[in-house]
């Protein structure tokens, strides 16, 4: 049987609170157990070597998406991530884009607030609310493509891996465009692709993003964010086609060689 291994974790430790601290990495030392994973290496850190060590976790299992930390330059979830998998030196840094809380632990809700707000991601419809009347009925391929982008569960790792959103703050990131498309899928949702085209058309939605697609490679929940944003693309395209449609024929009409009279 091979020995046990002993992990090096060099962790980034700052407390944006304290203006004596500057941001620094620590190194700290454990021996591997059979299936440890990143969650009770940390817990085992904090209890055993450092108790100031801030991290977040709560499901434990995949589901809250409180636990996304960088792991050896890839953003990831830390519960479910297992040491067995690293190499010996495991380099653990906050999620950017982000506002730093301390250590490992950054407030991914104000971000996912903000974005929520900015798309205004809850249905618009004009109907009066009655609620006594039955529950609208949805075709079922609809219902499953929904509920795709519903599976979302809000942690960060897209936005982080994505080199727009690191440099852009107006960008919505790749989490904000699944919302968006979820809402526009959504059909008792009464806005209109003109009504979207404002949100999602410029360099902060769609037409924004440069396709590269680091958020499909390191969404947990593999959820198909490429194929949300070609829906998006084609579905912004199509509802300026008219307007595009009437400017390129008023361009020919202007460079249309004159008849002699
Ligand atoms: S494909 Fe677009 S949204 Fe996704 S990571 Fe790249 S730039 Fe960001
Ligand atoms: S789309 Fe995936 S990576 Fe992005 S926030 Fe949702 S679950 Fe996390
Ligand atoms: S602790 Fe909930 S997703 Fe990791």
């Amino acid at each position: 049987m091979s020995e046990a291994r002993t992990l090096v974790f060099e962790i980034f430790r700052y407390n944006p609170q304290d203006p004596d601290t500057a941001p620094h990495i620590q190194r700290f030392e454990m021996r591997e157990e059979p299936h440890l994973t990143l969650y009770l290496a940390l817990n085992y850190i904090r209890e055993n070597l450092d108790p100031s060590l801030q991290f977040d976790f709560a499901c434990r299992s995949a589901v809250c998406g409180s636990c996304a930390m960088i792991v050896n330059g890839r953003p990831v979830l830390a519960c479910r991530t297992r040491t067995a998998d690293l190499a010996n030196t495991i380099r653990l840094q906050p999620l950017p884009v982000f506002e730093l809380i301390g250590d490992l632990s950054v407030d991914t809700g104000r971000w996912f607030r903000g974005m929520a707000e900015k798309v205004e991601a809850w249905i618009h419809s004009n109907e009066p609310f009655d609620p006594s009347a039955p529950e609208e009925r949805m075709e079922d391929e609809l219902a499953r493509t929904i509920y795709e982008s519903e599976r979302c569960i809000e942690c960060g790792c897209c936005v982080a891996g994505c080199g727009v959103a690191l440099t852009r703050d107006d960008f919505v990131g790749p989490a904000g465009l699944n919302r968006i498309a979820r809402f526009m899928l959504d059909p008792r949702d009464q806005r209109e692709d003109a009504e979207w085209f404002e949100v999602v058309s410029s360099d902060e939605g769609v037409f924004g993003c440069i396709g590269l697609m680091a958020c499909q490679d390191v969404c947990p929940k593999e959820l198909p964010l490429l194929e949300v944003h070609a829906y998006l693309r084609r579905k912004m395209l199509l509802s300026k086609a008219p307007d595009l449609l009437k400017n390129i024929s008023a361009r020919r009409k202007e460079s249309a060689p004159k008849t002699p009279s």
